[in-house]
């Protein structure tokens, strides 16, 4: 990956070290609901961004949808907006199931089989698998497992004897994280298995270079099924919150993942959590953040908060439009830059 990609994630783990004191936001004037309902108020009526209609299913979904939920790192909710309605998960599984294989087989699995690196790319480009496998064995993988390529093979990797057995840890750990049972939304998944045969293509390459080690077709139906698991903003920001609590769901108080691994599950958001434009969402923000296609997004304040919105339109990077104006704007009202540093003893 090219040296200034590099210095940001050395950047976003340096950054995000020191911040695991504190516990709870920090007096603000905004509180976190007023935050939450200026956002709403905001953004309720913009119409920017179109919804993903490269899965037929996601076009059809309500494009009006707005849900924003925050939920601290001691296990406080506040949200506006639609809080209810189920929307696939998408791309925002691929944070879960990386963090599932760092759990099950360390820090080290994911970099060596797959890598950290940010590839600068779409999330679903074939260049970008044919430009790593040049420098395999030069040293770990440049990929990540936020993109396609990287994911399909994160999901090849969560161990089982077989496929159900897979399955049930993959919507296992994402229930632990949400904090409830989460269900498959099947005209979701019927409808991106009819139409993935561009990720059939990846997860064959992905076999073909090494980085799945067998069976490629159920890799892709596991990912396509995690995908289309059905959750809404409060359900994300339960996530969410769950990886800004050191990897323990602040409501059920489950803990999901080792406090030692969630700092390199962060690492990897924050430089490719919004693939080609994450660059840009990092400076602006500060925060470790996925986004799906199915119009969520969710973002981690380590120590402080996580928070999710919910809004179909995306913009051409796949990203929700509404979903990173109305994080942004909520994070800066209640300091949740990791980055904004305070003085010691202020
Ligand atoms: O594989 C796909 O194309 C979708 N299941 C997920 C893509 C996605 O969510 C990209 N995110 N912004």
């Amino acid at each position: 990956m090219n040296r200034h990609v590099k210095t940001l994630a050395l950047a976003c783990v340096v950054g995000l070290a020191g911040v695991h004191a504190a516990v709870t936001i920090d007096a603000q004037a905004t509180s976190p609901q007023q935050a939450v309902d200026a956002a709403f108020a905001k953004y309720k009526n913009l119409k920017e961004g179109k919804n993903a209609d490269y899965i037929p299913a996601l076009a059809k979904v309500d494009s009006n949808l707005f849900g924003i939920a925050l939920v601290t790192a001691d296990g406080k909710v506040y949200t506006a907006g639609d809080i209810k309605t189920e929307v696939s998960i998408q791309s925002i599984s691929k944070v879960f199931t990386m963090a599932q294989v760092i759990q099950e087989q360390g820090l080290d699995s994911i970099a060596n089989r797959i890598g950290v690196d940010a590839t600068g790319a779409r999330f679903n480009s074939i260049i970008a698998v044919e430009s790593v496998k040049v420098v395999q064995g030069a040293g770990a993988p440049e990929m990540n497992p936020l993109v396609n390529p990287g994911a399909i093979s994160a999901t090849s990797m969560v161990s089982g004897g077989s496929s159900d057995a897979v399955w049930n840890k993959i919507i296992g750990f994402h229930n632990d994280a949400a904090g409830r049972q989460l269900t498959v939304l099947q005209d979701v998944y019927k409808s991106e298995s009819d139409t993935n045969q561009r990720n059939q293509a990846i997860g064959a390459l992905m076999l073909a270079y090494g980085y799945i080690k067998s069976n490629w077709q159920q890799a892709v139906d596991l990912y396509t099924r995690q995908c289309s698991i059905g959750v809404n903003a409060k359900d994300l920001a339960t996530m969410a919150a769950t990886l800004a609590a050191n990897g323990t769901n602040p409501v059920t108080n489950k803990k999901v993942l080792d406090a030692d691994k969630v700092p390199g599950v962060l690492a990897v958001m924050a430089t490719a959590g919004l693939y080609d434009d994450s660059g840009k969402w990092l400076y602006r923000t500060g925060l470790p953040a996925k986004s799906g296609v199915g119009g969520g997004i969710i973002a981690v304040s380590p120590g402080k908060f996580g928070i999710a919105v919910i809004s179909p339109p995306l913009d051409d990077a796949g990203n929700s439009v509404r979903a990173q104006k109305a994080i942004a704007d909520i994070s800066n009202a209640l300091g949740g830059n990791p980055y904004a540093a305070k003085k010691a003893g202020s």
